[in-house]
């Protein structure tokens, strides 16, 4: 059976914990959509680890890692990545890239600095990737290959993006506004890195191809969704969502390989958070939510930002299990709710239940939980 991890609600559900679980239990990890927008905290003894575009299954040396077509790769994060786990994991997966990857390049990370302030995005140049990802516009890992060609595209994406800058108004102040539009330095920079991702390891594959064989073979795969359900472009809280499909349907798409036999694993945390702008129904401003976010660590693992914290809502934990068509839920962060008297869930309207106030940090069977 293969895996599939979908967040259930607006990210940060624990995704990397539970992908980090059921790793050891598979032979190939694979992302599918994203890219270093997402924050996948896994920890591994005293370590932590905050993966942002590697599947959390490169901390284990007997798997198979995947970054598939569906992703977008910024290659300095890439490469920075990689190499402080290197330094860190005596013995790591294998990492292929897909050759369908859309490259994350500066003008991107300009745009989004400029225009990406209203939803709140991560400045990772998410939004503006696929938009020329969709816009026919994109360079891919296949293009990168190609000197030649790669050349010839970011000469031609300068010009272009250098008149859609001033467009829009100018570069940002900060740091994605001290990246100078040259095209020569910038394929300088690229051809460079993709050197490095080869000298690391990283091997450049057919993704779609990659699946289908280790499927035949036998091999179990676990799908690592980023994001969540509610920041999908369609079926999200538009336009407060990021530019990918993190809901199953995505899997699909960013894979090229359909499963005969899946299983579909939604995160939830047992209280809501969100980061960035957009509705938020059971946010707390007060006590309670400044309480859920210092127990709860809730800070950003990509942009350190303070999130946003409210009670769990069920009503839009339905809708993520019938968007995905969840076989099953992990409950994350219970603990996080220990001591509150009185806790709430939203049906519609409130529904008010007692609490627990045992500790239940070492807890690992279910049956052991207070019966609240
Ligand atoms: P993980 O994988 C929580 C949010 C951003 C912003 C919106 C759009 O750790 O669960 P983007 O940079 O993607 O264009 O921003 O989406 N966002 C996330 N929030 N967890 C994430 O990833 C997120 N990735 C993007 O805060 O509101
Ligand atoms: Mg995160």
């Amino acid at each position: 059976m293969h895996q599939a991890i979908i967040g259930a609600q607006w990210g940060d559900e624990g995704k990397g914990k539970v992908i980090d679980f059921l790793a050891d239990k598979v032979d190939v990890v694979v992302r599918y959509q994203g890219g270093a927008n997402a924050g996948h905290t896994v920890v591994v003894g005293k370590e932590r680890f905050a993966l942002h575009l590697i599947p959390s299954g490169i901390l284990y040396g007997d798997k198979v890692c995947l970054i598939g077509d569906g992703v977008i790769v910024h290659p300095e994060t890439l490469i920075n990545e990689l190499v402080d786990i290197k330094k860190r994991v005596k013995k790591t997966a294998k990492l292929l890239l897909s050759n369908k990857v859309q490259l994350v390049m500066p003008w991107h990370i300009i745009r989004d600095g400029i225009a990406g302030g209203a939803i709140g995005t991560t400045g990772r140049g998410i939004g503006p990737t696929y938009m020329d990802a969709t816009g026919r516009r994109g360079i891919r890992v296949m293009d990168w290959l190609d000197k030649k060609k790669f050349e010839q595209r970011v000469k031609e994406e300068v010009i272009w993006n250098q008149k859609l800058i001033k467009l829009m108004g100018g570069p940002p102040a900060g740091e994605a506004g001290k990246a100078r539009l040259n095209a020569k330095e910038i394929t300088a920079d690229y051809l460079q890195q993709l050197k490095k991702i080869k000298d690391l390891g990283v091997r450049i594959v057919d993704g779609s191809m990659m699946l289908w064989e280790a499927d035949k073979k036998g091999q179990k795969i676990l799908f690592e969704g980023a994001q969540a359900t509610l920041l999908d472009i369609i079926h999200g809280d538009y336009p407060f969502v990021t530019s990918s499909h993190p809901t199953i349907g995505g899997m699909f798409i960013g894979t090229g390989f359909r499963p005969r036999k899946l299983t579909v694993t939604g995160v939830v945390k047992a209280y809501c958070t969100r980061v960035g702008n957009g509705p938020f129904p059971t946010e707390l401003n007060d006590k309670t939510g400044e309480g859920m976010r210092e127990r709860g660590h809730e800070f950003g693992t990509t942009t350190g930002r303070p999130r946003r914290c409210g009670w769990l809502d069920m009503e839009k934990l339905k809708y993520a299990v019938r968007i995905n068509g969840l076989d099953q839920l992990a409950v994350t962060k219970l603990d996080i709710l220990t001591g509150i008297k009185k806790l709430k869930v939203w049906v519609g309207k409130y529904k008010e239940l007692p609490g627990w106030s045992e500790d239940i940090t070492t807890i690992t069977q279910f049956s052991n939980l207070p019966i609240n």
